[in-house]
């Protein structure tokens, strides 16, 4: 946390007061905190106790008593390299979702683009009323981190979930913000989805998969710190934040976005199902029925992992064999040919494995032939097996060891 800009916004609640003890720890920590307050959390606890705290001017208005600032809240949202707001009250996180900017904390944290960390602390009925919880909904959608209150004793003489967390674990969550992952400062290109290869304007050859394993790989690898560039086809989720996404249609097209970028990645994991027939000569026009029978006549596709295989220099290159027959021969087939260094393998017809669905059954072949064989988990979890081994790969120590 040392040198890190912490702007907290203190809303309306009765736990303000808790965070006049976030406020301090954070300084501890060696952040230089700046506190900015509703009006109603004025009435709570008086911005001299966190002036005092953190030997920063406090603002509340959005005209008046910043004095020191050109343009209040650009300024205040300038100097945040991150912004936690504690307590947030069930009105702000209204506002916060619907870009309502009607005092100096809402509209600066419409004027930044930085990590908001929000905490909310209300009523247990406020806090599970339906407009709350869309209202969260939103805000987490948006990439907002939100804090789940705690359960206990609450102000209002009731008891259940709405309570402030205790400062350390709020701190905890704005220091997380700040650590770096196993893979900071590398480069990730994750390919997903299936290529469509046009039969004419109006048709097209697919395949079943649905960038499910892909996304979360690129959501894992962005958790883990890296840049992400992520290369979809066909696919109908809505790509992470914080990444590039390029979006293609065809493995020409395909081949293309990824030998743009190779260059500048530390690894590649190829999930993409790419076609690997296209279509020789697709029509100008809409193919008229006529004919009983309508032939077809396909090309072979670019193999895109087989050439970076080939161009490879020290990136880490890792595919995927989706089989339904000799998994694992195929599997390690495949290693060898398109020079991996892992790849990940599993049979599309179990159940509980393969296109469309949530969860997956993979193995990982290393180079020398060892296996792990991993059971049933969420596409989220594998994800993160697979980016944990990529992250050792490029810190230079194999996470399993190919002999
Ligand atoms: O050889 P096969 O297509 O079964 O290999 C699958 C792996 O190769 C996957 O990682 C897939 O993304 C990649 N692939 C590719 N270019 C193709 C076909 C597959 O990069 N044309």
């Amino acid at each position: 946390m040392l040198n890190k800009n912490i702007l907290i916004g203190v809303t309306g609640g009765i736990a303000a007061y808790k965070v006049v003890e976030v406020a301090s720890r954070l300084k501890k920590l060696g952040a230089n905190v700046r506190v900015m307050m509703t009006r109603h959390a004025a009435e709570f606890v008086a911005p001299r106790t966190f002036q005092e705290i953190t030997g920063n001017a406090v603002s509340v208005e959005m005209f008046g008593d910043a004095a020191n600032f050109h343009v209040a809240h650009i300024a205040l949202a300038d100097f945040a390299d991150a912004i936690l707001i504690a307590p947030a009250t069930a009105n702000f996180l209204g506002k916060a979702a619907h870009g309502i900017a009607d005092d100096l904390l809402t509209t600066t944290i419409l004027a930044s683009d930085k990590p908001l960390i929000v905490a909310p602390a209300m009523n247990t009925k406020m806090f599970a009323h339906p407009a709350t919880q869309d209202n969260l909904r939103i805000l987490r959608a948006r990439g907002v981190k939100i804090l789940e209150p705690a359960t206990g004793e609450l102000a209002c003489g009731t008891s259940g979930k709405g309570r402030l967390p205790e400062p350390v674990e709020i701190c905890a969550a704005v220091e997380k913000i700040f650590a770096a992952g196993t893979l900071t400062g590398k480069r990730v290109l994750v390919t997903a989805g299936g290529t469509v290869e046009a039969i004419d304007p109006v048709r097209y050859i697919g395949n079943r998969s649905s960038g499910r394993m892909g996304f979360a790989i690129a959501q894992a690898a962005l958790n883990a710190g890296a840049d992400v560039v992520l290369i979809s086809g066909k696919s109908d989720l809505a790509p992470p934040k914080n990444l590039t996404f390029v979006k293609v249609e065809s493995a020409t097209q395909m081949r293309e976005a990824v030998l743009k970028h190779f260059d500048s990645v530390d690894a590649v994991i190829m999930s993409a199902a790419v076609a690997d027939y296209r279509v020789k000569n697709p029509a100008a026009q809409k193919i008229k029925k006529s004919a009983d029978t309508l032939t077809l006549e396909l090309v072979k596709n670019p193999d895109i992992l087989r050439e970076l295989g080939g161009l490879k220099t020290s990136q880490v290159l890792v595919g995927f064999a989706a089989e339904t027959q000799n998994i694992l021969e195929y599997a390690g087939k495949k290693l060898v040919e398109k020079n991996l260094d892992f790849i990940v393998a599993n049979d599309v017809t179990a159940a509980g494995a393969g296109f469309g669905v949530a969860t997956n059954i993979a193995s990982i072949i290393w180079r020398g032939g060892n296996v792990e064989n991993f059971p049933m988990m969420s596409k989220d979890d594998l994800a993160v097996k697979i980016v944990e081994r990529v992250a050792e790969l490029l810190g230079g120590r194999k996470f399993f060891p190919s002999n």
